[in-house]
């Protein structure tokens, strides 16, 4: 079986590389898994002092897998099964460094995780697209809190409500990432932040984590939003828009009041 989410761990470093290319590494099921499990092993494992995420391909990630959104709507596949909230605790309570690569595309999660990355380091045409609102859906991953808080709000609505694309450099110079690099630097430049704060004290950067993100807040957000997502999912506005993703058409929301 294809391995969806590569892990290795070196020299302190725990990488964890999204490997599903040929869908523009759309997280499913088992990828949320497979991040999840990984990233809760990782903060009581010594060998692991930073955790890097990145992804193969020329795009970050596509969001989540839009057949299984379309299969919670059409009700054969259960919320409580999909695996993305084990995901996003992870991310709210990662005590640890988190370290980001973006190149490409990144859509819906693939922005909002960077909001839970302590450096991120994106392309400088990188693509970032959060079309929640297109899909007849609202802002996940506590984007509704973290989004505004780093580049304000009318930025943050601009980018939820017409759900257009960022580029990279943009956003390196609003703040969202860290650094907007040429894509040939991606890896190295990630891969030696992530290497330098592996080499700190971690107890100090542990400390200043917990002071700069409160987890328990972060966590009531995600909560906040996953209620309304959920009853989101069922409407006939995201059917209309999964549908019109399977069928490669525009959707038509104009019948919807
Ligand atoms: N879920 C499931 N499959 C996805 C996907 C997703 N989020 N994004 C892409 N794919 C699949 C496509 O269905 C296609 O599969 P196929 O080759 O079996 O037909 C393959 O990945 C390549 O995607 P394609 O649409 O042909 O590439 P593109 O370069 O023309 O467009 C995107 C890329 C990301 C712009 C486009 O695929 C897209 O809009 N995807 C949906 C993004 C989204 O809304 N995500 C949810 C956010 S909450």
């Amino acid at each position: 079986m294809t391995e969806y989410v590569r892990i290795a761990i070196e020299q302190g470093v725990l990488t964890l590389t999204l490997n599903r290319p040929d869908k523009k590494n759309a997280l499913n099921i088992a990828m949320y898994s497979a991040l999840a499990n990984a990233m809760v092993k990782a903060e009581t494992d010594p060998a692991v002092r930073s955790m890097l995420i990145q992804a193969e391909g020329g795009a970050f990630t596509s969001g989540n897998d839009l057949a299984d959104f379309a299969a919670v709507a059409a009700g054969t596949l259960k919320r409580e099964d999909m695996t993305s909230g084990a995901f996003l605790s992870a991310l709210a309570r990662a005590q640890k460094p988190l370290v980001i690569a973006a190149q490409g595309l990144a859509v819906g999660i693939g922005v909002t995780m960077l909001l839970h990355a302590d450096m991120v380091f994106v392309t400088e045409d990188a693509m970032l697209t959060t079309p929640f609102v297109n899909l007849g859906l609202v802002p996940e991953a506590a984007s509704s809190m973290l989004l505004p808080a780093r580049i304000g709000y009318a930025r943050a609505y601009q980018m939820f409500a017409l759900g257009e694309p960022m580029d990279g450099l943009t956003a390196a110079a609003i703040g969202l990432a860290t650094a907007a690099v040429p894509a040939s630097d991606l890896r190295a430049t990630a891969s030696a932040a992530a290497k330098k704060l592996a080499a700190k004290p971690i107890g100090a950067l542990k400390a200043m984590k917990r002071l700069l993100r409160d987890p328990e807040i972060i966590q009531a957000a995600m909560n906040r939003e996953s209620e309304v997502f959920g009853a989101r999912l069922k409407t006939p506005e995201a059917a209309e828009a999964f549908k019109a993703f399977a069928e490669r058409r525009a959707p038509d929301f104009s019948k919807f009041n």
